[in-house]
């Protein structure tokens, strides 16, 4: 029999429960680290958007095994208790001039991955409009607090202005290239990006 779209939601929700995941969004960074290896055990890694905190908790335990850092940034707190010990939080909006302060203060990364999202409105182009304008605030971090040979992944809401932030990855990493895990909602509009070997001199 046929699995439906929300069988397969169901099953991610109750399989991120079981393993103590605050949120199913912790298997689309499992399946993009899996096919695309951005990060490695030891890794200091920079998470935007990161609450309530799964795509941080999974992380810690499965990519840099423990080992490293993590810092992780969101409006809101994450939901993790305990807090893993890799992990520094800072809430807040990560492109403002405070938090960006202590962005940098512990940079640079060796990957950055951003999961950010608006708060949607329904309007399909106002949604698209704030989801590119994240996308890009976090290439420009990328630019700047990304390693040589860093990798990057971001979520954008497809509207058609994903094609000219890949273009710009294009200038800044070896390959750039749009995924879209299996693991996102059949009827999500959501896509990543995905930057891989940061160039010497981007
Ligand atoms: C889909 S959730 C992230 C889920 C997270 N990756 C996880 O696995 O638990 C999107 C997050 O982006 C955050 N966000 C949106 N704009 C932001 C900004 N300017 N600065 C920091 N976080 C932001 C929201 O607060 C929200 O928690």
């Amino acid at each position: 029999m046929a699995t439906s779209r929300r069988d397969k939601a169901d099953s991610y929700t109750q399989r991120a429960h079981r393993e103590g995941y605050p949120a199913r969004s912790v298997y689309k960074l499992e399946e993009i680290n899996q096919t695309h290896h951005l990060i490695k055990p030891g890794d200091s890694v920079l998470d935007v958007g990161a609450a309530p905190g799964s795509w941080t908790l999974f992380t810690h335990r499965e990519l840099i095994k423990g080992k490293g850092k993590i810092i992780a940034v969101d409006l809101n707190p994450l939901r993790l208790d305990p807090v893993p010990p890799t992990v520094t939080a800072f809430v807040g909006d990560a492109f403002s001039k405070e938090i960006r302060a202590k962005l940098v203060e512990n940079g640079p990364y060796d990957c950055i991955i951003s999961d950010a999202a608006p708060m949607t409105t329904g309007n399909r182009t106002v949604d698209t409009t704030r989801s590119e304008w994240l996308a890009e605030q976090v290439v420009f971090l990328a630019t700047e607090q990304l390693k040589e040979h860093g990798n990057l992944v971001i979520k954008i809401f497809q509207g058609g202005g994903q094609e000219s932030v890949l273009k710009t990855m294009r200038t800044i990493f070896t390959k750039a290239k749009a995924f879209k895990p299996k693991a996102c909602r059949d009827d999500s509009f959501e896509i990543y990006l995905i930057g891989l070997d940061k160039k010497a001199q981007a």
